[in-house]
């Protein structure tokens, strides 16, 4: 009787159970050193000697039936284990993100500016006329205004800001010299989008006011930086002669690049010694006070480092242009 209601028993926990663990808590339950069955061969001495001998033998099925049983459901887990793994499923694949190449780029030129000293400034891309050009020395009617033709808001006096320069006021207005900062930004002009023209680009700004700064602290600045960024220790140099109205002396700074087989100087920013109005309008004395000023444009810099031909190509979002630089 008592293993009649045993075998009922276990037969229903098998039809139960759902993992290899719920397997091996059965297993356990009845064939293990002090399970269910053990007890019932132990209990052997104790049926009649007539009977003794059927019991043993239903005893023994049980134990037989319960083991097969058990090797089964094990087998069947194990199978359904190894089906679960199937080498020849494609894999799941997660593309990683990465920045996007003009990010990298301004990460890169902040790096090397924060190694020399500059402290990284930012600036609204909506910016007062007074900022952008009047405190820059470019009043209304200067002719660099046509140059930087710009984008108007609806409310006049403020625009879209044409160069990072703005950000040199903003920065002199709420701090007092020494100043060593950088500038990085968009900024917008009025102009066509071609191979070479972009109404929306970047900028990095320069800007080191201290006492008796010298063009040559300039040179060397920009010589450090240009060397530093082309990866190029031996990079040459080229200052020539330029004009901005907020700097004098002002200059062009170019680097000898090999660009399609041919060496050649390529223009990559613009410079030159605070012009003292500048630091007038910003009610900083050009008798005590004095400094230079830098601007680079990003995507230039970035398009002669990698043979870029065509300043398109940053906005576009093109990812096999963008995969290519997401190092
Ligand atoms: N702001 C100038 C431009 O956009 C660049 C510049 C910055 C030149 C600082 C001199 C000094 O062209």
């Amino acid at each position: 009787m008592e293993i009649e209601r045993l075998l009922e028993e276990a037969k229903k926990e098998l039809e139960e159970i759902k993992s290899p663990e719920d397997l091996e808590k059965i297993r356990i339950k009845y064939l293990g050193r002090k399970g269910e069955l053990k007890k019932l061969f132990e209990n052997l001495k104790n049926i009649q000697p007539e009977k003794r001998k059927e019991y043993g033998r239903k005893l023994n099925e049980l134990k037989i039936f319960l083991e097969e049983e058990i090797r089964k459901r094990r087998e069947r887990f194990e199978k359904k284990e190894k089906k679960e793994i199937d080498p020849t499923l494609p894999g799941v694949y997660k593309e990683r993100g990465y920045l996007h190449i003009l990010k990298e780029e301004i990460k890169r030129i902040e790096e090397i500016l924060v190694g020399l000293c500059f402290e990284i400034e930012k600036g609204p891309e909506i910016e007062t006329e007074f900022n952008n050009f009047e405190a820059l020395n470019i009043p209304e009617h200067h002719p660099a205004r046509d140059m930087q033709a710009t984008l108007f808001l609806e409310k006049e006096k403020i625009i879209l800001r044409t160069h990072t320069s703005p950000i040199q006021i903003r920065t002199m207005l709420k701090k007092r010299p020494p100043i060593r900062i950088c500038a990085p930004g968009r900024v917008y002009r009025r102009d066509a989008f071609d191979a070479s023209h972009s109404p929306v680009f970047h900028q990095v700004e320069g800007l080191y006011i201290d006492k008796d700064v010298t063009f040559s602290n300039l040179k060397g600045t920009m010589e450090i930086f240009l060397r530093e960024y082309f990866e190029k220790k031996d990079l040459e140099i080229k200052f020539a002669p330029s004009y901005f109205p907020f700097t004098e002396p002002s200059a062009e700074v170019a680097i000898l690049w090999e660009r399609n087989g041919k060496k050649e100087f390529l223009e990559v920013a613009g410079c030159g010694m605070v012009h003292p109005n500048v630091l007038k309008n910003c009610n900083i004395d050009p008798e005590e006070w004095n400094g230079y000023a830098f601007g680079m444009g990003v995507e230039r810099l970035c398009m002669v480092k990698y043979s870029i031909p065509d300043i398109r190509l940053f906005f576009e979002n093109e990812k096999r242009f963008l995969k290519q630089f997401s190092f």
